[in-house]
């Protein structure tokens, strides 16, 4: 069976509760509901809540950016992902600004996919490697490695649920995008590690997402590389036009 296509939208830290309930608001008026491809906005995780009331469940799901991987207790400023569940159903977890700046470790990642995985709620694991990384040929080691130390806890039973985005980090934000035949290595490297954990089966049908500096102009690119899945869209999610344009790209390229 076909992998239904993702288009994730990473809100990061902005709009307040105003500009993105009238951003989905106008969204929704714009792009389609469609079947084969899910679109799914992670906004700010105080606007959640109340987003999943505005939001047609048909047309978006929600993704949580980050959340705290124990599921209640003395946590001060800590949202849980048992919180969340009803509200969301997936989760970002990995993503190279919670690893850099917030020095968020493999075995905080491992943790927070399998507590998003108890929850019911879809991790998306983020991995890349930095520029540094992929000058010095290590590129294959730091995904492997990110794979391995996130995926530790996950049995075969829960392996299809979890989303990996490679994200490389020298692209994220900088414009400085990868081109597809550098996604296609990537992520064949991604699908061939998932193979020896997990087996042929498994690397097939795991959904893998390619993000950094996705633009209208080269989210049709990206695409059309053997084994992308879909994207996860930064800044260019900020932008009405733009994000329109990515989805209905992609779904004229997938569906007509
Ligand atoms: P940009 O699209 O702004 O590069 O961000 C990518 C990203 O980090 C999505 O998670």
């Amino acid at each position: 069976m076909a992998r239904n296509k993702l288009i994730i939208a990473n809100w990061k830290m902005n709009f307040d509760m105003h500009q993105s309930s009238i951003f989905l608001h106008k969204l929704s008026t714009k792009i389609g509901i469609y079947n084969n491809i899910d679109i799914i906005l992670s906004p700010s995780i105080f606007t959640l809540q109340s987003l999943s009331l505005q939001v047609n469940h048909n047309q978006f799901k929600l993704a949580a950016q980050n959340f705290y991987w124990r599921d209640q207790g003395a946590f001060t400023g800590e949202v849980a992902i048992s919180q969340l569940r009803g509200i969301v159903q997936y989760a970002l977890v990995g993503h190279s600004e919670r690893r850099n700046i917030f020095h968020e470790s493999d075995k905080d990642i491992r943790a927070k996919v399998a507590a998003a995985i108890r929850n019911d709620i879809r991790p998306i694991l983020c991995i890349g490697e930095t520029s540094d990384e992929r000058n010095h040929g290590e590129t294959s080691l730091v995904l492997n490695d990110q794979l391995v130390g996130g995926l530790a806890n996950v049995s075969s039973e829960d392996i299809e649920k979890v989303v990996i985005a490679y994200e490389p980090v020298w692209a994220i934000g900088s414009g400085d995008n990868a081109d597809p035949e550098q996604v296609q290595k990537a992520v064949k490297m991604i699908r061939t590690q998932v193979k020896h954990l997990y087996g042929e089966k498994v690397a097939k049908n795991i959904q893998v997402v390619y993000g950094g500096s996705v633009q209208p102009e080269s989210a049709v690119d990206y695409m059309a590389v053997p084994g992308v899945d879909g994207l996860l869209v930064g800044g260019a999610s900020l932008n009405l036009e733009k994000f329109e344009q990515i989805v209905q790209k992609i779904d004229n390229k997938v569906n007509k």
